[in-house]
C-alpha cells in the first residue's frame, strides 16, 4: 500500500533520481536537448532538491513524495500563485510505476495542500505532445485552457506547453 507524505532531507538521491529518470523516460522526443541539460541542471540537481525540500508557503509547498514497501516511486510538488489560485507544479514517477494509480494519490495530496490554503482552482503545464501526462491531467478533470511557451524555454527552441484548469 502506497503512501504520500512530506519528503525528508534523505529523500534527495531518490527525488533527484526520479526525476531524471522520468525526463529521460517522456522528453527527449518533444524537446531539445540543450532545454532538457538546463532544466536538469536548474532544478534536479542534488542542491537544486535540497534547497526545495522545506515548504515555504504559500508559493512552494515542499517535495511531497509517495512510497510503497520502504521506496520512494513518486514525488510531487504545488503552491499558491495568487490568493485562491493553486498549482501543480512537479509530479514525476520511476517510469517503470506509471499506469498504477500513484500519481493520482501524488495529485490528491496536493489538491488537499493548496486547498487548505484557500485555493478554489488548480492550474497545472504540461509540455504540447506529452502523451504521458496530457491523459493523466484530462482524467482527472483538467481542461486545456491554454498555450504558453515552456518555462525556461529560449525563443529559438520554441518549446510550448499546454496550460490545463481544474476547479477544486
Ligand atoms: C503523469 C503521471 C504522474 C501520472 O501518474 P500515474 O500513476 O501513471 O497515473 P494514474 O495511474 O494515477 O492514472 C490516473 C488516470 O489517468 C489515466 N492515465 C494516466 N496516464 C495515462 C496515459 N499515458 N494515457 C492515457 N491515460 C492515462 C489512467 O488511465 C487513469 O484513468 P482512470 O481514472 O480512468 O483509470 C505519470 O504517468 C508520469 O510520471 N508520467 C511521466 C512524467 C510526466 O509527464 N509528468 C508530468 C509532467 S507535466
Amino acid at each position: 500500500m502506497a503512501e504520500v507524505r512530506a519528503a525528508r532531507e534523505d529523500d534527495v538521491p531518490s527525488i533527484v533520481g526520479i526525476c531524471t529518470r522520468a525526463y529521460a523516460a517522456t522528453y527527449p522526443q518533444i524537446l531539445p536537448a540543450g532545454y532538457l541539460d538546463r532544466m536538469i541542471a536548474e532544478f534536479y540537481t542534488s542542491e537544486q532538491v535540497a534547497k526545495r525540500i522545506a515548504p515555504a508557503p504559500p508559493d512552494w509547498l515542499g517535495y511531497q513524495v509517495a512510497e510503497q514497501d520502504g521506496r520512494v516511486l513518486g514525488t510531487a510538488a504545488g503552491g499558491l500563485t495568487a490568493p485562491g489560485v493553486g498549482e501543480l507544479f512537479v509530479i514525476y514517477l520511476e517510469p517503470s510505476e506509471r499506469g498504477q494509480g500513484l500519481g493520482s494519490l501524488l495529485l490528491d495530496r496536493i489538491t488537499e495542500q493548496i486547498r487548505e490554503l484557500g485555493a478554489t482552482e488548480m492550474w497545472v503545464a504540461a509540455v504540447v505532445g506529452n502523451e504521458l501526462a496530457l491523459p493523466f491531467y484530462e482524467a482527472r478533470g483538467f481542461t486545456r485552457a491554454g498555450k504558453r511557451r515552456a518555462a525556461g524555454s529560449r525563443e529559438e527552441e520554441n518549446a510550448w506547453s499546454w496550460l490545463l484548469h481544474r476547479p477544486i
